[in-house]
């Protein structure tokens, strides 16, 4: 487990599948990321097994709130395409459940992505794609100390019309702990 201040974070779970795939299914969820099919369980159950002969260091982490006396899964999020010669990787998030947005969890997340990629994989550049049209997204980045690094232009088809994808960074060197 890897423990923030109001969530953790957990290896998924085989059993998790049908809630991936009813957070993966919102469109509301879809939009700020690159899928756009609607998704089976049986998809995602290749998904799973495929991702279990992936490295340890990008399995997905299920990010989780403490309720009362339980914890809650509300989403996913990750390290993918580690490059170990220049310590650099690509990370990625998404709140799957819609009721736990605005509330400071998806920052928190990134956060201690950093934390765990700087600290842990010494990793010396994290960076991320985001669609411009995701402002909550971009601000909650930001939030954690992400960068706007750059923009490619009209790399995304969405509704019928190209939009630009920004990518954001943090170095190693400029990372500031959030301390609580
Ligand atoms: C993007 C996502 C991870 C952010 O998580 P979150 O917990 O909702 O984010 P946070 O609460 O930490 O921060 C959101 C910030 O955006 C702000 N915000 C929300 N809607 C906004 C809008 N339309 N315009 C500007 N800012 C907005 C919030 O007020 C908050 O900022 P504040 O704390 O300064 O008030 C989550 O919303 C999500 O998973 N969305 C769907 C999937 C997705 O888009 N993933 C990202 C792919 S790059």
């Amino acid at each position: 487990m890897i423990y923030g201040k109001r969530i953790r974070m957990r290896a998924p779970e085989r059993e998790d599948v049908p809630r991936f795939v009813a957070w993966l299914n919102d469109p509301e969820v879809r939009q700020g990321l690159s899928m756009y099919l609607p998704l089976s369980i049986s998809e995602e159950e290749k998904w799973f097994e495929h991702m279990l002969e992936r490295p340890a260091n990008e399995h997905p982490l299920t990010i989780e709130v403490r309720n009362t006396e339980d914890w809650i899964p509300i989403g996913n999020c990750g390290f993918f395409s580690i490059d170990w010669r220049n310590r650099v990787s690509e990370v990625g998030i998404f709140i799957g459940d819609k009721s736990y947005w605005n509330q400071g969890y998806g920052s928190e997340a990134m956060g201690m992505l950093l934390r765990h990629g700087f600290l842990t994989l010494n990793l010396n550049r994290i960076f991320l794609r985001v669609f411009e049209s995701n402002p909550r997204a971009i601000r909650a980045y930001e939030k954690s100390g992400f960068i706007h690094e750059g923009r490619q232009r009209q790399a995304e088809y969405q509704d019928g019309k190209y939009i630009d994808v920004l990518l954001m960074s943090v170095i190693r060197s400029e990372w500031k702990p959030i301390t609580e």
